[in-house]
């Protein structure tokens, strides 16, 4: 097995596992070629997806389970909104029991390369039309590429859990409104001046986008404000990513007991709530991360102390604990997977 960097000392999403799961569609179906090295990818230059953007992926997690086993979290949820992204896209999609098997297939191949907690593997399938037809902007690639690339990675925010800076944006929405819960590079190409421009002026780690004072989500995650007795977070809608840790994170509150809102959510009520309540993201990269600060229209609005609150560590400790096995699943969220 290859020596690879250790994750925890690389920025996330830069090391990669050396195997890959391949299924190629030329018009008849898809063919799944199985489990070979990671090698680059040829493509014609015409390529739909080069051109017209029909490229999608997902991003989920296998982690290491404390018995040393490694299981991947929440796999069907992940390869549903996959199927639907591609749906948006127009582009063909396999059976989801065969992608499954894919993101399976590259997790027991890259098996040594998932790291202990609270590191894990980033398994990220990705999809492309690959038609050669620069002629096609109003018609979708028969052809397809899928692949399951994966990653093994520490801290998605350089620093590990410490409270973030957001700067709320009011004017911009993260992307238009019919491609909010896709899962589509575009996206995040639309969100990246904003954020660099946050980054630079605000020196923020994200942008929560707020058109109108309406707060969806930031560049990557998914928003919440909780307090000793609730857990409150923008209602689903086609605005934004339908986030499957959000999910996890509303059952689990549930559970823990605290009353679960899902409702609009204006940006005079987030700031009302900073005094006393907390605020964190959640994601797959993301996990559950605490949120410091918030700068509106360039003041600063601290969250509670700025340091980060006992309820989102309380909800991160249960998440994180299910995910390796240290706590019963008692959902069937994690899969299993051996060498
Ligand atoms: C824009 C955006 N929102 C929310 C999320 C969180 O989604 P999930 O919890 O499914 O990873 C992500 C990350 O994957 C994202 O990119």
């Amino acid at each position: 097995m290859p020596e690879l960097p250790d994750p925890f000392s690389e920025p996330f999403g830069t090391i990669f596992a050396p195997s890959v799961a391949t299924a190629t569609n030329m018009g008849q179906g898809y063919d799944y070629q199985g489990v070979t090295p990671l090698a680059e990818l040829r493509l014609h230059p015409g390529a739909h997806a080069l051109h017209y953007g029909s490229t999608c992926f997902e991003g989920l997690k296998a982690h290491r389970q404390q018995d040393g086993s490694v299981a991947i979290f929440r796999l069907a949820d992940h390869v549903a909104r996959f199927a639907q992204s591609a749906e948006t896209l127009r582009l063909p999609f396999p059976e989801e029991e065969v992608v499954r098997q894919m993101i399976i297939d590259s997790v027991s191949a890259n098996l040594g390369h998932t790291p202990q907690s609270p590191g894990s593997l980033y398994i990220r399938p990705t999809l492309l039309g690959i038609e050669a037809n620069i002629g096609a902007a109003a018609a979708p690639s028969k052809h397809a590429l899928l692949y399951i690339l994966n990653s093994p990675v520490g801290d998605y925010f350089a620093g590990g859990v410490r409270p973030l800076t957001l700067l709320v944006q009011t004017e911009l929405p993260r992307t238009t409104p019919q491609f909010g819960k896709v899962k589509s590079g575009a996206n995040y190409v639309m969100a990246l001046g904003p954020t660099l421009e946050a980054k630079a002026d605000h020196a923020a780690d994200q942008v929560l986008f707020a058109p109108g004072g309406d707060i969806t989500e930031t560049g990557a995650a998914n928003f919440f404000m909780i307090d000793d007795q609730r857990i409150i977070t923008r209602n689903l809608d086609d605005s934004f990513l339908h986030g499957i840790t959000r999910e996890s994170v509303l059952t689990i509150a549930g559970e823990l007991g605290y009353a679960v809102e899902e409702r609009e959510l204006s940006l005079e009520e987030v700031k009302a709530w900073c005094p006393d309540g907390e605020i964190f993201l959640s994601g797959t990269a993301a996990v559950v991360a605490p949120v410091g600060k918030l700068i509106v229209d360039g003041e600063t609005v601290r969250v509670g102390d700025g340091q980060p609150g006992e309820n989102t560590l309380r909800v991160r400790q249960v998440l994180t604990d299910i995910q390796v096995g240290a706590e019963a699943d008692s959902h069937s969220w994690l899969l299993s997977v051996s060498g």
